[in-house]
């Protein structure tokens, strides 16, 4: 069963059609061509797919498509001030925290979470906020550093 997924996403009406099966991460990734938002696990264990949904970050490949019907959706894509990156983007650049960068969209994901909700996050949110992410290259260490430059720039 094909339906019409009406949705936000980054700010702009978007309206596709995708199958009922479809998840949200195949919806942005196959149907818009938006390939920001890595699709790694695919079981909901590694938050590479992580986007933000209705203000929350969610694993979007466990996640239906027609979820987003009517949902404020907001991926990696929507971070970037036209040829500005995000504070969080550069911070994990300048900080060294990109390696492989598969990881990378789904973390700086969830920190601009975090950060929009605390500038000074302390070791507990930080370790929260990035439970559901997983890093195989840098270490953490350099992604907490990535995280304290950030809010220092926001
Ligand atoms: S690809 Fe979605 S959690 Fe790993
Ligand atoms: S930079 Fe490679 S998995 Fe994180």
């Amino acid at each position: 069963m094909s339906l019409t997924i009406n949705t936000t996403i980054n700010g702009k009406s978007v309206s596709a059609s995708a199958e009922a099966s479809t998840s949200l991460l195949e919806f942005l990734r196959d149907t818009l061509e938006m390939k920001g938002t890595k699709l790694c696990c695919n079981t909901g264990e590694c938050g590479a797919c992580t986007i933000i949904y209705n203000g929350k970050p969610i694993n979007s490949c466990v996640t239906m498509a027609a979820d987003a019907i009517g949902a404020e959706i907001t991926t990696i894509e929507g971070l970037a001030d036209g040829d500005k990156l995000h504070p969080v983007q550069q911070a994990f650049i300048d900080t060294g925290a990109v390696q492989c960068g598969y990881c990378t969209p789904g973390f700086i994901i969830s920190v601009k979470v975090l950060l929009d909700r605390t500038k000074k996050p302390t070791a507990e949110d930080i370790e929260e906020a990035v439970s559901g992410n997983i890093c195989r290259c840098t270490g953490y260490n350099k992604i907490v550093d990535a995280i304290h430059l950030a809010a220092e720039k926001l």
